[in-house]
């Protein structure tokens, strides 16, 4: 298949382009790279079957040749990151949805989007189940990003209604994994990121609140069974497995080794208390479920972020993140003129192409993977342990 994902160079949409490419399906990615990162998809640029466009999905988005599905995962995600680009986060939900959902019209390809739990709100039923309307503040802060997603979801309703498209929602519950930013002021990196450089953790509230953590291999075998899918969805996909934001801390505190203290600041406005989601309907209609336990998870993670040079997000971090004033991103590169690939190719790519699977070792080297050692290529949950159990 030829698939269009945007935002790809971001955090999910970077595994999920690896994944795809891994299966030999051909990718074109297109990200403005205002909250993603080069780095995430540097070893990709030489795979012929990997295009990258540097292009503001809002503005506009244009594929020629064959496109078989699109994977509309752009847009900033982190509190910090939407607080700091408000208009933008609305552009990039509704104009930038409704752009990638005319290519998948124009392209008769499939459409998937990357939706949120923040459409639940501050949940006042508990876990979440996709039956369930909110409890969102329209107009607080986080509006910006909680009302993008759900017009995001109205208009992509819309076209499946009205223009017959193929569409699929995929509600996200959050997510952690390699390639977080370490200043991105998510409570998973911004934990080990102070955890590792020995300074407080960071705890807004009282530490009771609660969330689930999903770890991102899990989350892209989920997105692309729904890829291959035609569910309309909305459909979870998270980690049932709900702790309280304080015993995360201790638990990033354990694993890492850190004797770091924890300091609780003030909740900002509209933070959910409770998170939990009901994947009953993800694991019946696309036979998924997670399988990484959080503490096999947050150890990955965790090997992953001591190869990164995280002392200046931990100062950074200092202080609170959540408020939107937070210092610019710390790992701005400047960056060369966009790589734009040929237009027009329609392929369906040989196995026979295929290169050597690799593996990365925690801190970014390739070396030749084991047979069966790839295991975000496994799709299926047969023979595994799923944490819904
Ligand atoms: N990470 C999570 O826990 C989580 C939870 C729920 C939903 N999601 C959704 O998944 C998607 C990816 O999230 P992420 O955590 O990887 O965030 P991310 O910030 O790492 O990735 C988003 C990517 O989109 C790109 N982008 C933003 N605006 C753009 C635009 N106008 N045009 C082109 N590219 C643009 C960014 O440069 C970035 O590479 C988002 O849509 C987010 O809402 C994520």
């Amino acid at each position: 298949m030829r698939i269009v994902v945007t935002g790809g160079a971001g955090f999910i949409g970077s595994h999920i382009c690896d994944f795809l490419l891994h299966r030999n399906d051909s990718v074109v990615c297109i990200d403005d790279l205002s909250t993603g990162n080069l780095a995430n998809i540097s070893d990709l640029l030489s795979n012929r079957w990997f295009r990258f466009v540097r292009a503001d999905v809002s503005a506009g988005l244009e594929v020629h040749g064959r496109v078989d599905a699109v994977a509309h995962f752009a847009s900033p995600a982190s509190p910090p990151d939407y607080l700091r680009r408000p208009l933008e986060t609305l552009a990039v939900g509704s104009r930038g949805t409704e752009n990638a959902l005319r290519l998948a019209d124009r392209s008769g390809a499939r459409f998937v989007l990357a939706s949120t739990s923040e459409v639940y709100g501050d949940p006042v039923e508990h876990p979440q189940r996709e039956g369930y309307w909110g409890n969102v503040n329209p107009v607080g802060p986080r509006s910006v990003y909680d009302e993008a997603k759900r017009y995001a979801e109205a208009v992509t309703m819309a076209y499946h209604r009205h223009r017959g498209v193929n569409t699929g929602i995929l509600r996200i519950f959050n997510t952690y994994g390699p390639r977080m930013r370490p200043e991105d002021g998510r409570v998973v990196s911004s934990f080990i990121t102070q955890a590792l450089n020995g300074q407080a953790l960071t705890i807004y509230g009282d530490g009771t609140q609660t969330r689930s953590f999903c770890y991102v291999d899990d989350l892209v075998r989920g997105v692309v069974s729904m890829i291959d899918s035609d569910e309309v969805g909305p459909i979870n996909l998270g980690c049932p497995d709900e702790r309280t934001v304080a015993e995360l801390a201790e638990l990033v505190l354990k694993l890492t080794g850190s004797h770091s203290v924890v300091q609780y600041y003030p909740l900002p406005t509209d933070d959910p208390t409770r998170r939990r989601p009901d994947i009953t309907l993800a694991t019946a209609r696309l036979g998924w479920c997670p399988e990484v336990s959080t503490e096999e998870g947050l150890q990955r993670t965790s090997a992953w972020f001591r190869c990164q040079d995280t002392r200046a997000a931990a100062a950074a971090l200092v202080g609170g993140q959540l408020d939107g004033q937070s210092p610019p991103r710390l790992s701005e590169i400047s960056w060369s003129d966009p790589v734009v690939g040929p237009q027009g190719q329609q392929r369906s790519r040989p196995a026979a192409d295929v290169g050597d699977p690799t593996i990365q070792d925690d801190c970014g080297a390739h070396r030749p993977a084991l047979q069966g050692e790839f295991t975000t290529t496994a799709v299926t949950t047969s023979g595994s342990t799923c944490l819904a159990d």
